[in-house]
């Protein structure tokens, strides 16, 4: 095992988090019924806390489901009858063309090249119902800015907008309104353990996945958002038995994400600590970042470029020293590395980093 993980997801828990789970356990929350009030209010204080955290309007759903990619499908299945368009520059983003096939829509994609962003003034076919945006492309380490989202939004605003903000969301000053949907998952800036999605969906899309199940072109089965907003807004249920220790946990984190002044405040704790993960890396020799242009690599999940040799060394002098680097994704693997900048890293853990491969590098 490691002291420290530096890896995007399942990543470094927030210290505090720690002594939730521990009063969840002392307290019985974790043996509770998730129909009970005793749930309810614990569910409705994690609703409550994201939608203050996040500015999310009071009519707007907040459902609890089981990953970011479960939110995905979901996306698409709600929103789209055939079309649906793609903006992809990685893995992550290209899955959601995947998806899109597998439930015989119709996707239609602008593929950026890898390490670079899209251009998101290129036109969208009129036929798409559906534009997804990955905000931050984990796989290399590309962001989408809020202002790309609000010019996509003002571009397009009969068609739907899903952003999967997996990555990012919670440590980007966003504004809600520019999407319908978004999704995440709480194992990255969240600070959380894996095996909470959240997606949050205005009204618009309850109305158009309706339409699409009462005209029988998306059937609905167990799950939809229809079925999952209608046991929301009954009494903060779930469909399934959900995943109470997290919804626990995520009430508890939001409030503290509140108290310490909100979206802004993790923003800018965020820039400050991604600025001594650049110096680090500048300082490195023979290291990039993969992400071309450095105003679009992600404020929170740096992906760096270097030869297979290097990369091999920085893993092997991280695991020396007890230390977790996140390994390059995909067909990326060999040839990058990746730094994990969520909020439950702190100054000194980069400080500790830096040290580390400083030293490896006899770098002064
Ligand atoms: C951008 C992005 N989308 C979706 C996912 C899938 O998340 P989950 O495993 O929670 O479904 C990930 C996971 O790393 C991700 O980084």
């Amino acid at each position: 095992m490691f002291d420290l993980t530096f890896t995007p997801g399942p990543s470094k828990i927030c210290p505090e988090v720690k002594k939730d789970i521990t009063n969840a356990i002392d307290t019985k929350i974790l043996e509770i019924s998730h129909r009970s009030p005793e749930f309810c209010s614990i569910s409705q204080l994690a609703v409550e806390n994201l939608k203050t955290f996040l500015k999310i309007p009071r009519h707007w759903h907040v459902l609890f489901l089981g990953s970011a990619i479960e939110a995905m499908e979901l996306a698409i299945r709600s929103t789209v009858k055939e079309t649906s368009f793609h903006f992809t520059n990685g893995n992550f983003s290209e899955y959601f063309i995947k998806l899109a096939k597998d439930l015989h829509k119709k996707p239609l994609y602008q593929k950026a090249v890898w390490g670079t962003k899209n251009d998101y003034t290129e036109d969208v076919p009129n036929e798409a119902e559906l534009i997804t945006i990955t905000q931050c492309e984990s796989s290399t380490g590309c962001m989408v800015s809020p202002e790309d989202i609000k010019n996509i939004r003002k571009k397009y605003p009969e068609k739907f907008i899903a952003v999967d903000a997996t990555s990012i969301m919670g440590v980007i000053d966003i504004d809600i309104k520019q999407a319908d949907i978004w999704l995440w998952s709480v194992q990255k800036c969240f600070g959380l353990p894996a095996g909470l999605g959240i997606m949050v969906v205005n009204q618009k899309v309850w109305e158009k996945s309706r339409d699409l199940h009462q005209q029988g072109i998306n059937p609905i089965g167990a799950f939809g958002i229809e079925k999952n907003v209608n046991k929301m807004l009954k009494n903060y249920n779930t469909i399934a038995t959900p995943n109470v220790l997290n919804i626990y946990l995520l009430g508890q984190q939001t409030q503290r994400f509140i108290d310490k002044g909100g979206l802004p405040t993790m923003e800018k704790e965020t820039r400050i600590k991604i600025a001594k993960i650049y110096e680090l890396l500048d300082s490195l020799p023979n290291i990039t970042t993969f992400i071309k242009n450095r105003n679009d690599s992600s404020i929170s999940l740096v992906c760096a470029k270097s030869d297979e040799a290097t990369v091999a060394k920085i893993h092997q002098v991280c695991k020396e020293n007890n230390i977790h680097m996140g390994t390059g994704y995909g067909k990326l693997k060999p040839t990058t590395f990746r730094i994990c900048n969520f909020p439950a890293i702190t100054i000194e853990d980069i400080k500790l980093l830096s040290s580390v491969l400083k030293k490896a590098f006899h770098i002064k």
